[in-house]
């Protein structure tokens, strides 16, 4: 079992040409994670948005039983994480338990469930000597920590940055990516580093998934303070992701944050989040309340279609093709020469929209993928009203609702 998950080590190579004296190539940084897992943006559930200190082993456990009634799971959401709060304390040999209230079960026996649910479970530490909710945190246990995450039988982590002081984030996260790789069971390693350090410039070696931003918060566009630091909404969260689809592909992701989709006020808001997430191919963590969510929401969530632009065998995030009073068309380059298409209206009221595609031309220069519509007919199909949308021969024309979103998929005819 071990072997198919085997890590890389790259080593730096030198130039071979005989007689000729280089200078030795730069060394490529060493691997150190499970690289053949997340070749798709990870796709499931986290405790944090809704629910944030108020976890328990039933909450879990009814997540996980609702994650299968509602569709969730066979539309490929896997992980179950729980974020912060789920600790207790260290025995006298260091070792981390669970909160034995939370968790009267233990973690073991959660995972147990989860796994025999066909899912898989995640779990929460942080850099700093305690976490960002005052937990102990895995500073100077990495090793002990990662083991007992994986006696457990944990699959993913969620590795955050709070009370880090002057520690170096690569450091930092090379350390514990080490000590998962050593504990030798398959992690997901998601670094929650909150993009203050770039790390899409150090990431990729170490980690499945970065955060790119602060925390998202369920709002269009709004910034919440909190004292010494601010939570973004979802809009804003996009806009800072400008520029950063050149570093993501399969296995390393930029992380925009786990999805506030059913927790929006209106659900064109969730639909445009949703939207846009898979627009990015970001991971498609949910934030609600599965258990209890609307049909509109469940909806939205289990959109084969949509979640198909996500998980595109290319890896390829999306970018603004057109931005013009408040209405975004974005693309993103599919496997197949298919492209998908997001109409965006950041505005409040409805606009009506005309893509005439014969004046169209989608170039990914990044990629090298260029489409002329003029020279090349696809044909439409509207991933949301989930129908057929004619062809790119015909110009579209359609209404977008304020906050809202229309998607298409574009395929070309045989
Ligand atoms: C930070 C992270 C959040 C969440 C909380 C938990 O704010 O960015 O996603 O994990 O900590 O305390």
């Amino acid at each position: 079992m071990r072997a198919r998950y085997a890590f890389v080590a790259a080593l730096a190579s030198l130039p071979a040409t005989p007689g000729v004296r280089a200078e030795p190539a730069a060394a490529p940084a060493p691997v150190y994670k499970f690289a053949s897992l997340a070749q798709t943006p990870p796709m499931g559930w986290n405790s944090w948005n809704t629910f944030g200190c108020n976890i328990s082993e039933a909450l879990i456990r009814d997540t996980a039983d609702a994650m299968i009634k509602s569709g969730m799971r066979d539309a490929g959401y896997t992980y179950v994480n729980i974020d912060d709060c789920w600790h207790g304390e260290r025995d006298a040999n260091g070792v981390i338990q669970a909160n034995a209230a939370r968790f009267p079960s233990g973690m073991k026996a959660l995972a147990d469930y989860v796994h025999g649910k066909g899912l898989r479970l995640g779990l929460y530490s942080d850099a700093g000597d305690k976490t960002c909710g005052g937990h102990p945190g895995s500073q100077g246990h990495e090793y002990q920590d990662a083991l007992q995450y994986s006696r457990w039988g944990v699959d993913y982590l969620k590795y955050d940055w709070c009370n880090t002081d002057d520690r170096q984030p690569a450091e930092a996260y090379r350390t514990m990516a080490k000590a998962i790789v050593a504990a030798g069971r398959p992690m997901v390693f998601s670094i929650c580093e909150w993009g203050t350090n770039k790390p899409w410039s150090w990431g990729t070696p170490l980690g499945h998934l970065w955060r790119t931003t602060g925390d998202i918060t369920n709002c269009w566009d709004c910034t919440v303070g909190h004292g010494s630091w601010s939570s973004s909404g979802v809009m804003q969260i996009l806009d800072k992701q400008d520029d950063l689809r050149k570093h993501a592909g399969p296995g390393h992701w930029n992380d925009p944050d786990m999805m506030e989709v059913g927790n929006m006020p209106a659900v064109g808001e969730d639909r445009a989040h949703f939207a846009m997430w898979a627009m990015l191919a970001a991971p498609l963590i949910a934030g609600n309340d599965v258990r209890k969510m609307t049909d509109a929401t469940r909806a939205i969530l289990t959109n084969k279609d949509v979640i198909a632009v996500d998980q595109d065998a290319l890896g390829l995030s999306g970018f603004a093709h057109r931005k013009e009073a408040g209405v975004e068309i974005w693309v993103k380059p599919l496997a197949g020469d298919a492209w998908a298409v997001a109409v965006l209206n950041r505005n409040r009221d409805t606009r009506p929209i005309t893509i005439d595609w014969k004046q169209e031309r989608f170039e990914d220069a990044l990629n090298h993928r260029d489409t002329v519509f003029a020279k090349t007919t696809y044909a439409v199909r509207n991933l949301f009203a989930r129908t057929a949308a004619g062809t790119t021969a015909v110009p579209l024309k359609l209404t977008v609702a304020g906050h809202d979103v229309a998607m298409f998929r574009l395929d070309k005819r045989p």
